[in-house]
C-alpha cells in the first residue's frame, strides 16, 4: 500500500481526504480526528490480511475509467459496459475474486452481482416505516457491503457512515465508492466499541443484523443511545422468536450454524429492554420470517446458505432444532 499508483491506496487515500472534509461541515467535527484515525487504522489492519493482496489485485484490475452513470434503487448501478476498455468477463473476473459476495444487488460497468442476501427486500421493509432521511447524518452499524448506506442516501441523508468489522466488506463498498468519489457515504472498517464515547452525533442510527451477535445486547444497545443526538431515532433490526416479555433465547451452541450467536429476544423482551434503557415511542413496524429466496446460495456466494442451515424435513425449524431464523424492525427514539 505504499505506490501511489495503486489505485487502492490512491483510493484510501482519498476517501480519508474527503471523509475529513465531511467531518469538518457535520457536527461531528468534534469527534474528527478519533474518527479519521480508526479509518487508518482499519485500513492497515486489513493490509494485514492473508487475502489481502489478492483483494488489492482484484481492485486494480476494475475499470480505471471515471464515469458518472449511477443509479440507485433496488440494484445499485456504477458505469456502463461501453463506458470502459475492460470486457465484461475481465470485470465479472475482478469482482469474482472479491467473493463471496454476501450482500446487495450491484451492478459495475454492466455486470450483475446477485450476492447471497437480496439486502433490497430488508430495505422495503425498514424504509416505509422510519422518520424521513432527508438532510439527516445516519450511521449505519454493521453495515456490510454500504449496500444500505447507497439507499440512504437515495432517501436524502446528508452523511452516511457505515462502520464494520469485516475486511472483505471494506472492499465491496469500496468498489462502488470509487466510481462515486464525491457521495456522502463512508465506510470506516472498526467496530462499534471503537467509536467515541458519548458522540450524540447521528439523527438516525441503524443497527441490522447485529445485536444477537453481540454478547451484551443491553450495552451495545446504550452504545447507540449515546451516538445519538437527543430526539434521534434508532432502527433496529434483529433475530426474534415468539414468546412474551419473559422469553429469551440463548442457543447452547450454533444457531443456524453460526457460531455466534448470543441473544434472540421476543419482541416483547425486547422491548422492554429499550424501556429500561430509556427510549421511548418504541414501535415494532415489521416481524418477518426469511424466506430461502431472500437468502440463497449465487453464483456469487457459492458456500452454504439458508436452506443448508434450516431442518430439510421441517422448515420451520434450524439444522439445530431452534426456531427458524425470524427478523423483527423496531424503531425507537433518544
Ligand atoms: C448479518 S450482517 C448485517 C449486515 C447489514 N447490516 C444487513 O442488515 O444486511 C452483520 C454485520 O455486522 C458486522 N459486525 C459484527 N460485529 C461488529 C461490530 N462489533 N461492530 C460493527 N460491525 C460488526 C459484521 O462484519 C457483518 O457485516
Amino acid at each position: 500500500m505504499t505506490s501511489q499508483q495503486c489505485p487502492l491506496y490512491h483510493y484510501i487515500q482519498h476517501e480519508k481526504f474527503s471523509l475529513a472534509k465531511s467531518l469538518d461541515d457535520a457536527s461531528v467535527v468534534a469527534h474528527k480526528n478519533i474518527l479519521l484515525n480508526l479509518y487508518q487504522q482499519g485500513w492497515d489492519h486489513i493490509a494485514k490480511h492473508g487475502d489481502f493482496k489478492r483483494w488489492q489485485a482484484a481492485f486494480a484490475a476494475l475499470p480505471l475509467e471515471k464515469t458518472n452513470t449511477f443509479k440507485n434503487g433496488s440494484r445499485i448501478k456504477v458505469g456502463q459496459a461501453e463506458e470502459t476498455s475492460c470486457s465484461q468477463s475481465e470485470i465479472t473476473a475482478a469482482l469474482k475474486a472479491l467473493c463471496p459476495w454476501r450482500k446487495g444487488p450491484f451492478q459495475v460497468f454492466g455486470v450483475n452481482i446477485d450476492a447471497e442476501w437480496r439486502s433490497d427486500w430488508k430495505w422495503q421493509r425498514v424504509y416505509p416505516h422510519i422518520s424521513p432521511l432527508w438532510r439527516r447524518k445516519v450511521l449505519d452499524i454493521g453495515c456490510g457491503s454500504g449496500y444500505h448506506l447507497w439507499r440512504m442516501l437515495e432517501a436524502g441523508a446528508s452523511f452516511a457512515l457505515g462502520i464494520d468489522t469485516s475486511p472483505l466488506f471494506a472492499f465491496h463498498f469500496a468498489t462502488i465508492k470509487r466510481y462515486q468519489p464525491q457521495a456522502q457515504a463512508f465506510y470506516i472498517p472498526a467496530g462499534i466499541d471503537a467509536m467515541p464515547e458519548h458522540m450524540r452525533s447521528f439523527d438516525t442510527v441503524f443497527s441490522m443484523g447485529i445485536l444477537y451477535h453481540r454478547k451484551e445486547p443491553l450495552s451495545h444497545l446504550l452504545r447507540i443511545k449515546e451516538l445519538l443526538i437527543s430526539g434521534g431515532e434508532m432502527v433496529l433490526e434483529t433475530l426474534v422468536v415468539n414468546g412474551d416479555e419473559t422469553t429469551c433465547l440463548m442457543p447452547k451452541g450454533r444457531y443456524a450454524k453460526m457460531r455466534n450467536v448470543w441473544f434472540i429476544p421476543s419482541v416483547a423482551m425486547l422491548t422492554l429492554w429499550l424501556e429500561r434503557l430509556g427510549f421511548h415511542d418504541i414501535r415494532c413496524v415489521d416481524v418477518n420470517t426469511t424466506s430461502i429466496e431472500e437468502q440463497r446460495v449465487t453464483d456469487w456466494m457459492q458456500f452454504e446458505s439458508l436452506a443448508d442451515y434450516l431442518d430439510p424435513q421441517n422448515t420451520a425449524k434450524t439444522i439445530e432444532g431452534y426456531p427458524a431464523p425470524k427478523r423483527a424492525i423496531l424503531v425507537a427514539r433518544v
